[in-house]
């Protein structure tokens, strides 16, 4: 991680150095569909670990949600839930700051300047919006298309330090800090901004579809097989590993022989993962033997871990009253953050007070 090339250079550094921290971060989920291994492997777990080192605020990003049409419904049910996983995974509600994108408007207020900021060259580039947009661009959103650029205003309306990212926010974090440094230019206001770095996490931020070895797994696979969800009791757990694709062979003898077989490589690096274990040390431990033992072995494992996690979400969402009061002042105390930080921004645009 990239404390050291920050350090003292940073002088957005100073104020939580004080405090005994290494910086803010800011990161989002989705609220569009069930949260998976993958989402928790890559990101959410990780969040609970970042708390002791950095403040940390955790936003449900229904805004981004809606770049694509979501059910109203829904996305209401799902915000709680990912608000939820938040919480089952650790995340203290008290001590950070959990919240809903669109209940802190200055979010939007400052996409809108970024918006003005960010060059049309520079959105063209991204490579998300052409997955997501396929084959019939012109009938995409204008928001799919400015998603980045809200994804920026997240970051920066708190002028956060760090945002841990995953391989697939990689060139979303880089766009992040190109308009941070445009901003800061083009308005003379040299380290206004921060220019936020990413923390990358190690083995397993990639979870592979458990149908397909060299699929990411994805809510929007049609297998359900394709994917432990978060919410999965034991027994689905237990048959979706029981099914997950493998190959004829008996488990790798080596990490080189592990690396060409990606079903089996998959297997091992969410066992890995599961564990807080180096892969190549799953791969010694199992190698040459069968499938069906690890993959009993990979079932206890897995209930062990995501059982309590996907337990407490359930009872969560049981009673939402909770839930609801975690937002609520999650967002008073983000506004709280985002308010004055929005305000400088206002007045070095040149925007009157009203
Ligand atoms: N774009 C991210 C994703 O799809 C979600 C997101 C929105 C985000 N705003 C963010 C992630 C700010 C990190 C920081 O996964």
């Amino acid at each position: 991680m990239s404390d050291a090339s920050t350090g003292a250079a940073n002088p957005h550094l100073a104020q939580y150095a004080a405090k005994g921290l290494k910086g803010r971060i800011l990161s989002g989920v989705q609220p569009t569909g069930n949260l998976h291994l993958g989402n928790y492997l890559g990101a959410i777990r990780n969040f609970a670990r970042l708390q002791g080192d950095y403040e940390c605020l955790y936003c449900v990003v229904d805004l981004h949600a809606i770049t694509q049409p979501q059910d109203p419904k829904q996305l209401a049910a799902q915000t709680r839930e990912i608000a939820a996983a938040f919480l089952a995974a650790g995340v203290d509600g008290q001590k950070q700051i959990i919240f809903a994108q669109s209940t802190v408007p200055e979010h939007a207020q400052l996409a809108w300047i970024f918006n003005c900021v960010a060059r049309v060259g520079w959105m063209n580039r991204m490579t998300q919006f052409k997955e997501k947009a396929g084959k019939d661009r012109e009938n995409a959103s204008l928001g799919l298309y400015a998603y980045p650029a809200l994804m920026a205003a997240d970051i920066l309306i708190y002028k956060a330090t760090h945002v841990p990212v995953g391989e697939d926010q990689k060139q979303h974090l880089e766009l992040t800090r190109d308009i941070a440094i445009k901003f800061n230019n083009d308005f003379a206001a040299p380290d206004f901004f921060p220019v936020t770095e990413p923390l990358i996490f190690g083995a397993a931020t990639r979870v592979m579809s458990l149908r397909d070895g060299t699929k990411k797994m994805s809510k929007s696979d049609a297998s359900d097989y394709s994917r432990i969800n978060l919410t999965d009791d034991a027994d689905a757990i237990a048959q979706k590993i029981r099914r997950a694709k493998t190959d004829p062979l008996p488990m790798p003898e080596t990490p080189d022989d592990a690396e060409k077989r990606p079903d089996a490589d998959n297997l091992l690096g969410i066992y890995a993962a599961l564990a807080d274990r180096e892969k190549d040390d799953i791969v010694g431990e199992f190698a040459g033997r069968q499938f069906s033992e690890f993959k009993a072995e990979l079932t206890e494992l897995a209930v062990a871990k995501l059982g309590p996690i996907g337990a407490e979400m359930q009872r969560l969402m049981k009673d939402p009253g909770h839930v609801d009061a975690v937002l609520r002042d999650g967002a008073q105390r983000a506004r709280a953050l985002a308010g004055p930080i929005l305000d400088d921004v206002y007045k070095t645009v040149g925007f009157l007070k009203p």
